[in-house]
């Protein structure tokens, strides 16, 4: 009698709890605001990313890697030196002569290498997506982090108004694919470059007989970045921008027809929008469109906005390169996975190979390859250990087949069938085990996911 004989499938000890405490003995941490994302979460994470590379790459859109590290003065000339960004949040470092930022967001890494490999040269327009870790020395909360990812969109080459409207209702149809509810869709005009420090003009009008009443922080802003007070949301502030003049109003005759076609897109598209005068973001880059989508959906909280973004005209030239009209987003992934609530992602599917001694070891991973090769994922549990415990991490894993081969299976040239779910088990011959494993584990994948 081998082993196997004796075996019968019975409830397994669960594997222990996870421990919560932390070690008294290690003194290492991640940095505050900077999360592990481990496996049984990431599963989550991985379906956002295909979901989003699914939806942009209709609509064209080709992946672009930038480095995680760019010259502080490019972030300082894109972003603007008056933005919180630039003043407070930027992990800057200087590296013997060079002084580097940790990037705070992706646009202008992709509009340096946008300009830099002179892509204007290759193709009229240029749409290009990204996904990747950004940094900001925020205060973390929940949906705020110090390190956290973006997805995102720039097009290059096109002034709009069309690529506007069509830039938003991807947006707005890829949260809509994911479920989000309460979906804010927000957007406004800042003008172009005329406008915009006529509005600038406008508003330190209105606000300077009223600083006394703004915020300490309003109060510096009027100086250095007055449209930043709009977006303040101390009280005082509200209360001092109640009547300011609106930037519709103060739109020259391009932008109003731009601003107006965006709309008039979106109505025939049946985008659902919400048209702001207030809405301002902090960067300084942009001219003209802006938006931003918000929803209080699942655990969101207080950091509502999941993304954001709007057109900007004049960073190419203003970092050296061509004027290229621009429009782009990004969209937070952490906040939009809270937006989706406690949703489950179902791991891969993976069959678990326990072999019971030396040469069942040699079986099972040449067995396993040829399991691979049928496009079927196999975990081989190599320690050594008794059938038991080998049983006992299939089912943590959930896996829902086990392979066991034993001394007597090896000369039989058979192994054994373990149908975990079902709780019922079979002999197959060897050669044929490879194929039976992975359509018995193809009919269970797809019995589970209809
Ligand atoms: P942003 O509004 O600064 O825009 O960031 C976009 C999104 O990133 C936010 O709406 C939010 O979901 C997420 N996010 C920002 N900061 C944090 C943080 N500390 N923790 C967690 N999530 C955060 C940009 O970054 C522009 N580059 C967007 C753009 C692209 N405009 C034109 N092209």
């Amino acid at each position: 009698m081998t082993p196997l004989d004796d075996f019968r499938y019975g409830p397994l000890d669960p594997l222990p709890p996870p421990v919560h405490k932390p070690r008294a003995d290690m003194n290492f941490r991640a940095i505050k605001g900077m999360n592990d994302i481990l496996p049984g979460e990431v599963e989550r994470w991985q379906q956002f990313e295909r979901a989003f590379r699914d939806t942009v790459e209709l609509f064209g859109y080709r992946e672009i890697r930038t480095p995680i590290v760019e010259p502080t003065s490019l972030f300082v000339r894109s972003i603007g030196e008056a933005t919180d960004i630039v003043e407070k949040e930027m992990y800057s470092f200087t590296h013997h002569d060079d002084a580097l930022t940790l990037r705070p967001e992706g646009t202008a890494g992709a509009v340096r290498a946008f300009v830099e490999h002179h892509i204007d040269q290759r193709e009229p327009v240029t749409r290009w997506y990204y996904l990747g870790p950004m940094f900001r020395g925020e205060r973390p909360a929940r949906g705020r982090y110090r390190q956290f990812y973006q997805v995102g969109c720039e097009l290059m080459g096109d002034p709009g108004p069309a690529s506007d409207a069509e830039m938003i209702d991807m947006l707005v149809r890829f949260f809509q694919r994911l479920g989000i509810g309460q979906l804010e869709v927000v957007v406004n005009s800042l003008g172009g470059p005329a406008t915009r420090p006529r509005y600038k003009q406008a508003l330190v009008e209105h606000l300077t007989p009223r600083a006394s009443q703004l915020s300490e922080d309003s109060q510096r802003r009027l100086t250095t970045n007055p449209l930043r007070i709009l977006d303040s949301k101390d009280e005082r502030d509200i209360a001092a921008i109640a009547g300011a003049p609106s930037v519709i109003d103060l739109l020259d005759d391009e932008d109003r027809a731009h601003w107006q076609k965006i709309l008039t897109y979106l109505e025939r598209l049946g985008t659902p929008y919400r048209a702001d005068p207030q809405l301002v973001r902090g960067l300084d880059y942009y001219s003209r469109t802006l938006f931003e989508v918000r929803s209080s959906a699942g655990l969101v909280g207080a950091q509502n906005a999941l993304g954001g973004g709007g057109r900007y005209d004049g960073l190419a030239a203003e970092i050296g390169g061509p004027a290229t009209p621009s429009i782009g987003f990004a969209l937070g992934i952490e906040r939009i996975l809270l937006a989706m609530g406690d949703q489950t992602a179902a791991p891969r599917p993976i069959v678990m190979i326990a072999p019971i001694g030396e040469r069942a070891s040699s079986e099972a991973l040449v067995l396993a390859r040829e399991i691979r090769d049928l496009g079927v994922a196999v975990d081989v549990d190599t320690r050594g250990t008794s059938l038991r415990a080998m049983l006992r991490r299939a089912n943590a894993l959930g896996a829902p087949l086990c392979v066991v081969i034993g001394d007597s299976e090896v000369d039989a040239a058979q192994v054994q069938l373990k149908d975990l779910a079902g709780h019922n088990q079979s002999v197959v011959a060897r050669a044929d085990a490879a194929t039976q494993v992975a359509s018995l584990l193809k009919a269970a994948s797809a019995g589970g996911s209809g």
